[in-house]
């Protein structure tokens, strides 16, 4: 099928910085929250851990190198806070900026345009056990302080920015279900945490557009539409609670400044150990993105739950993802409550995430039609199992995913959507946050496991030559 992709079109690529870059005490970087947390057994699959990753700090000349070869017109990336300030604060580590750099440099001498993710994840660890980290108002300042310093130093080369990466994800994983860092188990505390993100985002946008007044900076955001498992009304119902509460819930207080009406109210009844003030308000309202990243992988389908047995549950946790925690009271459940369900239209990946292209494209519609924000695609792509087999990988499968769903890009944009371009997660295969290198995403193969970093080849798998085509025809051959 011919696509018409605009000329300009950011064929991309993305990685951050815990997942490549290895070197994670060099040349003066300080600790990350998942320096740490990696090392709490258990926690992650075989214990592994970011020490090494596949160690792009010091191959990044060969991977910039593989990228130009590719023809990549874009190249996302993180920067590691606690290489830049090993404290999180305080002084600052020259070799860290130097490193990236050097980094974007490369990328700009190949003509690929560097895409900056200032926060993936990694919060010095500093700022974990001196205040708290994200439940701590004092980190909005911080944050605002370290990417000051990226604008001034970055801000003449890089022309988009991505502030926080999948804030929904980090801050649920982290403070609902502990099984990322800062591993809380606590609805309260994830409100909390969530809360000073938002005013961390709304803040540092405000920065950008007084320093680099000319370029374009927004949050990337995890977005998966939620369809009701039926057309029954009770079904539909239960779907417009969960887009709310997964998706308007952030996309509103990024784009509208302001929380949806419920989920302030709900806020307000948490006691968080602040109040949401209306200078808070204000801060929202005053930094909106100039567009919106998302990192689209599948949705969700849901049901109306029975509410007769929601209503004798103690837990109501159980039922709902979070928001009966903080209304148990609730009068009417039916205005919260959904019960997630298998989709029986929909094929699973090796890690039995729901396949669902279609999806994307409503996915984008839905976005650009509810906020009227440029998209910036900065994640999709498939985690499968690859086999090395006589020096190749033939990832067929990747193949076929990417052009299912990049189809649908170009449908999404025939049907208005402004994308500016698609980041393929992943460029080089990476750590998984907690399935270490089972999980493969890369268009190359680096020949590392869980237990030895000793190797490090990297080897072009055959989605690397078809995304090549499909970046050289710009969509022509999808
Ligand atoms: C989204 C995250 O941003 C990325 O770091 C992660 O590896 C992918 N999802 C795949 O799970």
């Amino acid at each position: 099928m011919i696509m018409k992709f605009p000329n300009d079109f950011l064929w991309g690529a993305a990685s951050a910085a815990y997942q490549v870059e290895g070197a994670y005490n060099e040349d003066g970087k300080g600790l990350s929250i998942w320096d740490e947390f990696s090392q709490i057994k258990g926690k992650t699959k075989h214990n592994t851990n970011g020490k090494v990753a596949v160690d792009f700090y010091h191959h990044y000349q060969e991977d910039i190198k593989l990228m130009a070869e590719m023809g990549l017109k874009a190249y996302r990336f993180s920067i590691s806070w606690s290489r830049i300030l090993p404290n999180g604060e305080g002084e600052i580590n020259q070799a860290g900026l130097d490193f990236y750099e050097r980094v974007i440099d490369e990328l700009l001498k190949n003509d690929i345009e560097p895409i900056v993710t200032l926060y993936h994840w990694d919060l010095p660890e500093k700022l974990q056990t001196k205040y708290g980290g994200w439940e701590n108002r004092k980190l909005v300042d911080l944050f605002v302080e370290y990417c000051r310093i990226l604008f001034e130093k970055f801000g003449a080369k890089i022309k988009y920015w991505v502030t926080f990466n999948e804030q929904n994800v980090f801050t649920s994983l982290g403070y609902r279900w502990a099984s990322h860092p800062p591993n809380v188990s606590d609805t309260k505390r994830m409100f909390q945490a969530n809360h000073v993100v938002n005013l961390a985002n709304a803040k540092v946008i405000q920065l950008f557009h007084k320093l680099v007044p000319n370029e374009k900076i927004g949050p990337s955001f995890g977005y998966g539409e939620v369809y009701p498992l039926t057309s029954s009304p009770a079904d539909v119902l239960a779907a417009v609670n969960a887009n709310q509460f997964n998706n308007d819930w952030w996309l509103d207080v990024y784009c509208r400044g302001y929380y949806p009406e419920k989920i302030l109210r709900l806020l307000k009844k948490l006691h968080l150990d602040f109040e949401i003030t209306a200078e808070d308000l204000k801060v929202l309202k005053a930094g909106k993105p100039d567009f919106l990243g998302i990192n689209y992988y599948h949705g969700g389908t849901v049901k109306a739950p029975d509410f007769e047995k929601v209503k004798n549950q103690k837990d109501f946790d159980k039922t709902d993802p979070y928001l009966m925690a903080a209304d148990k009271q609730a009068a009417s459940p039916e205005s919260y409550l959904f019960e997630s369900v298998e989709n029986p239209y929909l094929d699973k990946t090796n890690w039995g995430w729901e396949i669902d292209p279609i999806g994307f494209r409503i996915a984008l519609r839905q976005v650009y039609e509810k906020y009227q924000l440029p998209i910036m695609i900065t994640e999709n792509g498939l985690g499968a199992f690859d086999k090395l087999e006589d020096g190749k990988i033939n990832d067929q499968y990747r193949i076929d995913y990417l052009n299912d769903h990049l189809v649908q890009v170009g449908k999404a944009i025939a049907d208005g959507v402004p994308v500016l371009g698609f980041c393929a997660w992943s460029f080089t295969d990476l750590l998984s946050w907690l399935n270490g290198y089972d999980k493969r995403y890369g268009f190359v193969y680096i020949d590392r496991d869980d237990y030895s970093a000793e190797n490090l080849t990297r080897i072009k798998k055959q989605s690397f030559y078809w995304y090549q085509k499909i970046i050289e025809s710009n969509g022509g051959k999808l």
